[in-house]
C-alpha cells in the first residue's frame, strides 16, 4: 500500500467499528454506539480506501458495490452501495440500527418517523422530517422503529453510499412504506438498489 494507508480511512474506521461494536456480550446502548461511530466515519469519509479495488465485489446478478466488512454472525456489515441516477429506492426500513455516510453523488435524502405502534397489519403512518440532498462526507443515524428512509441520486453521476448496519439487510424481514397511503408491506432478500 501506499503513504495513504496511515491516513484515516475505510481500514482505520473498520478497526474502530469493531472495537465499538463487537463487544462482549453484545451492545447495550445502540444508539449511543451510533453516536459514538457517526464522527469516526466522517472522519473516515475523507480518508482512502473506499474505492480500493481489494473491496469491490459485484451484488444482485452484476451490479457493482463494495464489501469491507462483514463478521460471522453478521451483527457488523460495512458496505457500499451504488445508487444509480434515476433509480430512486422505495421509502423502506431496515429494521436494524445504522449509520449510513456519502461518499459520493449528490444524494437526495429522505427520512421519515414512525407515528403509529404496528397494532394494525399494514398500517404505517409515517411523517417526514428530513428531505435532504447530501453530499461527500455527510452521514446520518438510521434508529429503528424511525429508521424509514429513501434514497434518489440527483445528476448525472452514481451516488456510493457507504452502510454501516447491525444486519445483513438479505435475511431481514423489513418494510416498503407507501406514504401518501400510510401503507406498508414487509419484504424479504430484496434490494433497494435498482
Ligand atoms: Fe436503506
Amino acid at each position: 500500500m501506499s503513504g495513504t494507508a496511515t491516513e484515516y480511512g475505510v481500514d482505520a474506521f473498520i478497526a474502530d467499528a469493531r472495537a465499538i461494536m463487537e463487544v462482549e456480550g453484545g451492545i447495550t446502548d445502540r444508539e449511543a454506539a451510533v453516536r459514538q461511530l457517526e464522527p469516526l466515519l466522517r472522519h473516515a469519509l475523507a480518508g482512502p480506501g473506499w474505492t480500493d479495488p481489494r473491496y469491490a465485489t459485484t451484488v444482485d446478478g452484476g451490479r457493482p458495490g463494495f464489501r469491507y466488512y462483514r463478521n460471522d454472525d453478521g451483527s457488523l456489515n460495512i458496505y457500499g452501495v451504488l445508487f444509480r441516477p434515476d433509480h430512486p429506492t422505495p421509502v423502506h426500513d431496515h429494521v436494524t440500527w445504522g449509520l449510513i455516510g456519502v461518499y459520493s453523488g449528490a444524494q437526495r435524502t429522505t427520512r421519515y418517523r414512525r407515528l403509529d405502534h404496528g397494532d394494525t397489519p399494514g398500517r404505517c403512518d409515517v411523517e417526514l422530517v428530513a428531505d435532504e440532498t447530501l453530499t461527500h462526507g455527510a452521514t446520518y443515524p438510521l434508529l429503528p422503529p424511525h429508521d424509514i428512509h429513501r434514497i434518489e441520486v440527483l445528476g448525472p453521476e452514481d451516488g456510493l453510499s457507504i452502510h454501516v448496519l447491525g444486519a445483513d439487510l438479505k435475511r431481514q424481514r423489513r418494510r416498503i412504506f407507501d406514504v401518501a397511503a400510510g401503507t406498508c408491506e414487509e419484504v424479504e432478500g430484496v434490494s433497494m438498489a435498482r
